[in-house]
């Protein structure tokens, strides 16, 4: 796992910016996993600034959701389907037909689950997924407790995390759907390379449990540390908690050039 701890949070979005571009530099056709939420927007702004100054080009690309709520309208404005479509591919030369989430609004859910697993499989499977964190420890929509083996399946929503998406839904936590559909650890544990961004000081008892936590369904996202591939970017608040932050600063201060993430 490399852990990037970044000084100043706008270096965020290049930093992320850098570990998706090299995806699609090596492969065109890449398959990207878009994570919805605050902490990938500055990466999301970073590549569109980049598509739109010429630099990179995502046309070619296929990308998937990690998770939708259920029952929200696919135009409701806080589906993640449309959040993603607003904040990313809109912005990019990635037609929305190319992206693809899991559908909440199925009459059949536990179908629709296995019919996107099955997609993401035809599909090659995902070369680079965008994760954030919940301030429980959350990845997608796997709460505590999840199978650190689980696939796309209908998730309940706590408390905690309806409280904290309150501010999408008008500050009012029963306006948050109690239901999700989401990709499960299982599945994001397949992904070929995963990218994680944490910010602030919220998520920073959660980052020090993903990082330097047991493994433990109490900490879906301690799931990570099973994966060979992973790159985590946080600011200084969300690694506060971090034992071993001087060294993961100094291993990037180190990082040779040539070495890419
Ligand atoms: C969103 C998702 C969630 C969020 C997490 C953090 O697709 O899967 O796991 O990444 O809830 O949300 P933010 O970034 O808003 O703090």
């Amino acid at each position: 796992m490399e852990v990037v701890i970044l000084d100043d949070a706008e270096r965020v979005g290049p930093v992320g910016a850098d570990a998706v571009a090299q995806h699609v530099r090596r492969n065109p056709e890449a398959v990207l996993g878009l994570a919805t939420g605050s902490s990938p927007l500055r990466v999301y702004q970073e590549l569109a600034a980049r598509v739109r100054r010429g630099e990179l080009s995502l046309a070619r690309c296929r990308a998937f959701l990690l998770d939708e709520y259920v029952g929200l309208p696919a135009d409701h404005p806080e589906s993640y389907h449309a959040v993603i479509r607003r904040e990313l591919v809109d912005r990019l030369d990635l037609d929305d037909s190319r992206v693809l989430g899991p559908a909440g609004l199925a009459e059949d859910l536990a179908a629709a689950c296995a019919d996107y697993e099955l997609a993401i499989a035809e599909a090659g499977g995902i070369d680079v997924q965008l994760l954030g964190i919940g301030t429980d420890g959350h990845i997608a929509f796997n709460e505590p407790g999840s199978s650190l083996a689980s696939r796309t399946r209908i998730k309940t929503l706590t408390a905690q995390t309806r409280r904290d998406n309150a501010r999408f839904f008008g500050g009012d936590p029963e306006a948050v759907p109690h239901h999700c559909l989401t990709q499960g650890v299982g599945t994001i544990l397949q992904a070929g390379h995963l990218v994680m961004v944490a910010l602030g000081q919220a998520k920073a008892e959660a980052v020090h449990h993903m990082v330097e936590g047991a493994v433990s369904a109490m900490w879906p996202a301690s799931a990570l540390q099973m994966h060979p591939h992973v790159t985590v970017i946080l600011d200084p608040a969300a690694a506060s908690r971090l034992q071993l932050a001087d060294y993961y600063r100094e291993a990037w201060a180190a990082k040779p050039d040539w070495q890419e993430f």
